[in-house]
């Protein structure tokens, strides 16, 4: 009994010591402000991955593709951390009810299921919600529960469909039934005439670094306009101009392309319909527009009108990265 005790105590301290230690290689990777909760490996689980200051890349104007040169992983100090290991290690490590709620359940409906006996771990049915799994094969009735904590889905979207919810021309009618349970958003929305890149996310923080203005992150369009436009209409457009009277754009990039009437116009705010109003100011007019790229990833070539994509987390980073 008393051996017991001091085994008890003794594996007590190695995990506060341990935890302390993951924790304190976790501040020094991410900055304190990412640190919250007393479990500093569940509490930002994946989120951590795309977290690193995209401003880590040494040198962002002279790489066009600094996706390899500046992937935040390697560059910051988590390459060199002994704890970063297994700090990446144990975040795949988590409570079974927990993984249970990537189902699309509550926490308590997670646990009910799991006593009921409707949860198999590897195909054996387990029914302690505190059960510690990892990267296990998990199923509830059967279907496999997808662990990830957030999806990033790329779509290529076709013209005719809106980025509102719940109408039968939405965008999220062409999200597999899979993803259904999630509380999907758009990430900067695009009109219904309007093709292309729209990235579909159940993770907040992420729809936020998308769109705030404050982060400027490039999108860039593809444009043909109804007539040709000058060099000075270029130059009103890449020093910012002011649509509808009194807002006044951020400066821009404009290209021509090899097309007549064609360019490539790179904006870093998502104002409503701001390139067909920024057209409209040099008096001209938009009659296709596609959104070709965002951030540092551009829309794949081989991904088809109308399909999606998954983005694996290094996607994401390449996304932050430019
Ligand atoms: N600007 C527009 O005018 N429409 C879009 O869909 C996107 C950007």
């Amino acid at each position: 009994m008393t051996i017991k005790i001091y085994f008890d105590i003794i594996l007590t301290l190695l995990k506060r010591i341990f935890q302390a230690a993951i924790a304190q290689s976790a501040e020094r990777v991410l900055g304190k402000d990412e640190v919250t909760g007393s479990n500093p490996v569940s509490s930002f689980r994946c989120r951590f991955s795309y977290k690193f200051p995209p401003d880590h890349n040494p040198n962002p104007d002279s790489d066009p593709y600094p996706y390899h040169d500046s992937d935040p992983y390697h560059n910051s100090d988590s390459y060199h951390d002994p704890f970063c290991g297994l700090f990446l290690f144990l975040r795949i490590i988590m409570r079974l009810d927990k993984y249970v709620t990537y189902a699309g359940l509550t926490r308590s409906e997670a646990a009910a299921a799991i006593k009921a006996g409707r949860v198999t771990i590897d195909n054996i049915i387990v029914k302690n919600p505190a059960e510690k799994v990892t990267d296990e094969s998990i199923t509830i009735d059967g279907n496999l529960i997808d662990g990830s904590e957030y999806v990033y889905l790329l779509l290529n979207k076709p013209t005719g469909y809106v980025c509102e919810a719940g109408r039968g021309d939405s965008v999220f009618a062409l999200v597999p039934e899979k993803y259904s349970r999630r509380k999907l958003s758009v990430c900067g929305r695009l009109d219904k005439d309007t093709e292309g890149f729209l990235l579909i996310t159940d993770d907040g923080d992420f729809v936020h670094r998308i769109i705030s203005p404050v982060k400027h992150l490039k999108k860039t369009y593809l444009v043909r306009s109804a007539n040709p436009l000058s060099e000075s209409d270029i130059k009103k457009l890449e020093d910012g101009i002011v649509i509808d009277g009194n807002e006044k754009c951020k400066p821009c990039e404009c290209k021509r392309t090899y097309k007549a009437n064609e360019y490539l116009l790179t904006i870093t705010e998502g104002m409503y319909h701001q390139i067909k109003r920024m057209l409209i100011a040099v008096n001209n007019e938009v009659i296709y527009l596609k959104r070709i790229k965002t951030g540092g990833f551009p829309l794949p070539e081989g991904l088809k009108t109308g399909e999606i994509l998954r983005l694996s987390d290094s996607d994401v980073l390449r996304i932050f990265a430019d």
